[in-house]
């Protein structure tokens, strides 16, 4: 499959990486073609890797992820073109974090998220958000965190949603980890819980975390139904 990683920084070079590892093409996208840290991560990651502005990467690829910093992601998606989204699915990994610390803030919350706002603005896209709730380095390497630990995904299109969780597994991800939030208003939740993430890594001291659901069998009447 080919591949358009959008963002270069350190979640983009880590989802690279997993892509390619797992024999996909991927294509790194930045604002610019002469960008530096496209150039060598794409260098690092082999003959399979390749770079290009948002809108080459965007149209070389069957799957887009969104890796851009999430208050310039729809600039970012903008730029990509909403031709080249259009019908694909697109992996959002994006948190709309303001600043860091303990100022850390989102541009968008409650009522809304980021994901909500990418699915509104590309309505052809098929947007997934998911991977957002954890450091870049467990993404594609669950085992980083030992014992049992959860991914979420969240969307509006159950086969888009489908497609993930079998990319998910690919990456390492045990299927029983992996949790259906149900439709694409889930990704309020996943991006508020990046204000508890950043203290936790500042509490904790390590960045090698992750949210692990521990349930009882005792169901609500409704249990289940908003999956
Ligand atoms: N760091 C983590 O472990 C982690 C974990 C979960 C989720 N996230 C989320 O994943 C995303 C990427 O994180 P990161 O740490 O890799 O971010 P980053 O280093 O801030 O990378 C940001 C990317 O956004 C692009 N960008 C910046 N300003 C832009 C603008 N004005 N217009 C268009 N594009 C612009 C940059 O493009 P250029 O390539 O052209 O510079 C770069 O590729 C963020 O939304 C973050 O909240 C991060």
């Amino acid at each position: 499959m080919n591949v358009a990683v959008l963002g270069t920084g350190p979640v983009g070079q880590a989802i690279a990486n997993r892509f390619v590892a797992s024999g996909h093409a991927v294509r790194m996208g930045g604002r610019s073609l002469e960008n530096e840290r496209a150039q060598g991560g794409a260098a690092a990651h082999g003959p399979q890797a390749s770079t290009a502005d948002f809108a080459g990467a965007a149209s070389f690829a069957d799957l887009v992820v969104n890796c851009t910093s999430g208050t310039v992601s729809l600039d970012a998606l903008r730029q990509a073109g909403e031709d080249n989204l259009a019908n694909k699915i697109l992996i959002d990994v994006a948190n709309p974090l303001t600043s860091g610390g303990e100022a850390t803030a989102l541009s968008v919350c409650n009522t809304d998220s980021l994901a909500e706002q990418i699915q509104r603005a590309f309505p052809q896209t098929r947007v997934v958000k998911a991977l957002n709730t954890m450091n870049n380095a467990v993404m594609g390497d669950p085992d980083r965190v030992p014992g049992d630990h959860n991914v979420f995904v969240c969307g509006n299109d159950d086969a888009a949603k489908s497609d993930v969780v079998e990319l998910l597994r690919s990456f390492g991800w045990p299927a029983e980890n992996i949790i259906d939030l149900g439709d694409i208003t889930a990704a309020r939740g996943t991006e508020m819980y990046l204000i508890l993430w950043v203290r936790l890594c500042s509490i904790l001291g390590t960045a090698d975390f992750n949210i692990k659901i521990v349930q009882g069998d005792r169901a609500l009447k409704n249990a289940g139904s908003r999956r």
